[in-house]
């Protein structure tokens, strides 16, 4: 259908070219714009189209390369309060043997440290700009006042501090941060802006989960990149309005990542880290893994799973238990379409010491919930940069939603078709953690029976989430395909 478009369209430039070059009376500038503007047209309609599903797949990691476990930060020195301090900052980084390329990282050349919180603790972090441009700090998933959630109202000009202060109040989870400046998030990310946060409590202590940060319990941030001939992230020769995507994998910013594990059970706290790519895991020996937390917390019971999904921002911890699966093969994890994301080198020892319970959390939809009304509604909507939510374009000053603090109401959240059928958008909602009631109507699948800040919305589905917030502020809510939000396909919510 694509070619022959193209030929149809080929035909039409060739014969208003032959037609110009016979005018005699010599209009030719025009019939030249007329080409141009025709040509245009031509080549972002193939690769709008081209991009509505995933077309480039990854290259295979070739497992040269050991996984890299992200620092955790330690608080800063000499000082008696919990103070972190977070740089954005420029650097160069090895990916590929001897070449440098031109990345952004916080307090670090590409990506950023894990930040552990404990629930319950005020935690105060200094914020630093050091890049040439504004920036923002903005903690996906983390319940927040507005404040502080580092949305587009919150940029640092270059060279600006600023010191955050907020009290974590939410379970145990696997969040991040990136920045969020208005119309420049997805280049910065892709750039390499991005970290982690833990957050334990009482419970994550005392589950017996593999708990030991980059020995079984490992943090996946995936992210997929095009490097240019001199090994460069050129973004805006990568760019796609559609959501930019790479044929190069990159895990923790490792290129050809392997990991070594023990022949026990390892927890993998999958990140889709990427601006566009969506992710489906799973084992390339077909094994099941049980997944035990989504985006904000722990699933009450392990769901066992061949395969997990991930959009742009969500997560997901897994179990593998390496002691139980036949390690003689080329064990790895693998994409939907077969491509090797990270294979496994299983050793030898290993005692098991972890378990998993069967009982993790205590998450629940009451009745009430589930009989609210739908009092907001959410309409996804168009492709490349005609991305709206509700008809409209994000604008920093209009509020397009109030809700009340610690107020639950039900957000239903439509996308969509468009004339080519339409595609995936990842919703999130900042500040918030949310529940799923119904997706189509129905109950969502038991790995999503858990909190959520980030959801797939596949076109012309329908899902409906219950919303509270804990604290006042004013939230931003988008699809998280970072050229999507770029475009503006975002709006915001003041919670008073
Ligand atoms: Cu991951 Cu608006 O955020
Ligand atoms: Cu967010
Ligand atoms: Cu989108």
């Amino acid at each position: 259908m694509n070619t022959m478009r193209k030929t149809i369209l080929l035909s039409i430039i060739l014969s208003m070219g032959i037609l110009g070059a016979c005018d005699q009376k010599g209009n030719e500038t025009k019939d030249m714009n007329q080409t141009t503007m025709t040509e245009e047209m031509d080549d972002d309609m193939m690769e709008g189209h081209m991009d509505h599903d995933d077309e480039v797949s990854l290259n295979d990691s070739t497992g040269k390369n050991e996984l890299k476990i992200p620092d955790e930060l330690k608080r800063d020195e000499g000082s008696e309060e919990l103070v972190y301090t977070v740089k954005a900052q420029k650097g160069e980084t090895e990916f590929f043997d001897g070449t440098k390329t031109n990345t952004l990282g916080y307090n670090g050349t590409f990506l950023g440290p894990m930040i552990r919180f404990d629930k319950g603790e005020t935690v105060k972090i200094r914020t630093v700009n050091e890049l040439d441009e504004e920036t923002t700090f903005h903690w996906h998933g983390l319940e927040v006042a507005g404040d502080v959630d580092g949305g587009p109202h919150s940029a640092l000009e270059p060279g600006e501090e600023k010191m955050i202060e907020f009290k974590v109040g939410q379970e145990a989870s696997t969040l991040w941060f990136h920045p969020h400046p208005n119309g420049k998030t997805a280049e910065q990310v892709y750039n390499g802006l991005a970290g982690l946060i833990y957050i334990n409590d009482e419970r994550s202590k005392s589950l017996g989960l593999p708990n030991e940060y980059g020995q079984n319990d490992i943090p996946l941030i995936f992210q997929d990149r095009t490097f240019d001939d001199q090994k460069q992230l050129n973004y805006n020769a990568a760019m796609n309005e559609d959501g930019t995507i790479g044929e190069t994998l990159l895990i923790n910013g490792t290129l050809n990542p392997k990991l070594t594990v023990k022949k026990e059970k390892v927890r993998l706290r999958l990140v889709n880290g990427s601006n566009a790519r969506n992710y489906t895991f799973k084992l390339n020996s077909n094994d099941s893994f049980v997944q035990v937390a989504t985006d904000g917390g722990f699933l009450n019971k392990p769901v066992t799973l061949d395969e997990v999904t991930l959009t742009p921002s969500e997560r997901a911890e897994i179990v593998v238990d390496f002691s139980q699966l036949d390690a003689s093969d080329d064990l790895a994890l693998v994409n939907e379409d077969g491509s090797i994301l990270l294979p496994f080198d299983v050793s030898d020892e290993g005692e098991e010491m972890n378990k998993i319970p069967e009982e993790m959390n205590q998450f629940t939809i009451t009745e009430e919930e589930m009989n609210l009304p739908v009092t907001k509604k959410v309409e996804l909507y168009g492709m490349m940069d005609k991305v709206t939510i509700n008809g409209k374009k994000f604008d920093p000053e209009r509020i397009d939603f109030t809700q009340e603090q610690g107020v639950t109401e039900v957000w239903e959240v439509y996308n969509k078709p468009d004339e080519m059928g339409g595609m995936i958008h990842p919703f999130h909602i900042h500040g918030t953690q949310f529940k799923i009631l119904t997706r189509n109507g129905k109950t969502p699948p038991e790995n999503e029976q858990g909190w959520k800040d980030s959801i797939s919305v596949e076109p012309d589905e329908t899902v409906k989430v219950a919303v509270q917030f804990q604290h006042k502020g004013v939230y931003m809510f988008h699809c998280h395909i970072l050229e999507h939000e770029d475009n503006g396909m975002m709006g915001q919510v003041k919670v008073e």
